[in-house]
């Protein structure tokens, strides 16, 4: 058993809207001993992602997950490799995925892990929870199921600069469509279209630059809205969809830091006249396919189609930086912390 400590970052303060370095701390612990059932993994990657940042909120528990409490560590997806085990379905040397927290050990039961991760030939071991990993996932049964995109449809994805967006843009390029990416500034606009391909990219932030942009790159509406943000980036798209499109209800930053409520969409009745749908979903429903989806996007890296973007840092101590920073649109592609243990072994 390791004698060094576990190095981990807990929540000091609920954030106040964007959240703030200062709302973490480092802090460090003996490392667990796992008992009868349990296993401890030695954390290689922790995954940055927008979505844990509403379970941060005082009170912010619902369904899904529990609201995270002060002094504890910070929730989240990392990908590790079992290191002791007292569980019969996790050997020692196996490689893990799944929801613990934001520290270089973590325990657990099984029960929080999304998946065994079998590792895919050339591919590096950090896009397992990136482009072959939870948010290439959900941007893969998102579209397949509810965009269901054909060729020549217009496709219009919200933060399609991000983690799961520039997969969901990509993918939709694979299908042969026209792809229009919503991003917060020019550089990641140039950048979606110069680097990803896509038609065309929009700045979202002012509500008269979306509108036009809306109007000249949808000329004949939009038959997939791809919905990472809710608001009245949703209304915008809503107000111009075409008849028989299809709007896939993946996140709703818009929302997540707490606060006023975001003034949802006040034009649902476009669904109506449109006979469109709108549907939500969870890419921990789709468990069972991820072995298929993982070798279909493995494969779509592997012959150039797709671009697994990602930035990494380096060492625990920089997670409340990267997190804080994908709120403020710093990031491109996918966001990864490498930990020390991934040194020298991805
Ligand atoms: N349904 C599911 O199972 C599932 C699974 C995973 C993720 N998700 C959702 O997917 C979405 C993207 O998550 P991600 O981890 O891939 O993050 P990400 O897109 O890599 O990063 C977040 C991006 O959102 C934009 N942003 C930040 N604050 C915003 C705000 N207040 N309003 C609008 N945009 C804002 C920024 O891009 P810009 O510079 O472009 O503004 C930022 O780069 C989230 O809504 C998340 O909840 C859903």
């Amino acid at each position: 058993m390791p004698t060094k400590m576990n190095r981990r970052i807990i929540l000091r303060a609920h954030p106040n809207g964007v959240p703030r370095e200062s709302d973490f701390a480092a802090d460090e612990a003996p490392i667990p001993e796992p008992s009868e059932g349990q296993f401890l993994t030695r954390n290689l990657f922790l995954s940055i992602d927008a979505g844990f940042r509403q379970w941060m909120n005082e009170g912010a528990g619902d369904g899904y997950l529990q609201a995270m409490a002060l002094g504890e560590p910070v929730m989240g997806l990392v990908l590790g490799e079992v290191a002791a085990s007292h569980h019969p379905q996790y050997r020692v040397g196996d490689l893990v995925m799944g929801r613990t927290r934001w520290e270089e050990w973590s325990l657990a039961d099984g029960s929080d892990y999304l998946a065994p991760v079998e590792r895919a030939a050339g591919i590096d071991l950090s896009h397992h929870l990136g482009a072959i990993g939870p948010t290439g996932l959900t941007a893969y049964f998102g579209l397949r199921d509810i965009g269901r995109p054909q060729a020549g449809e217009t496709v219009v994805v919200s933060t399609a600069a991000g983690a799961v967006g520039m997969i969901a843009s990509q993918i939709a390029k694979i299908r042969g469509c026209r792809v229009v990416g919503l991003t917060s500034t020019e550089a990641k606009c140039r950048w979606l279209v110069d680097h990803l391909g896509l038609d065309a990219a929009i700045e979202y932030r002012e509500p008269g630059v979306l509108a036009a942009g809306l109007d000249r790159h949808c000329p004949n509406g939009i038959d997939v809205y791809f919905d990472n943000v809710g608001g009245r980036v949703l209304e915008a798209a809503l107000a111009r969809l075409a008849m028989g499109a299809r709007v896939v209800m993946c996140g709703a930053l818009a929302s997540y830091e707490g606060g006023d409520p975001v003034p949802g969409p006040t034009n649902l009745f476009k669904l109506v006249t449109q006979r469109a749908t709108m549907r939500g979903f969870m890419v921990t429903d789709y468990v069972s396919e991820y072995p298929a989806a993982v070798a279909e996007l493995a494969g779509w890296i592997a012959s150039g189609q797709l671009h697994p973007v990602e930035r990494m840092l380096d060492g625990i101590e920089q997670t409340p930086r990267a997190f804080c920073e994908m709120f403020r649109g710093v990031n491109l592609g996918k966001l990864v912390v490498r930990l020390d243990a991934a040194r020298g072994a991805a």
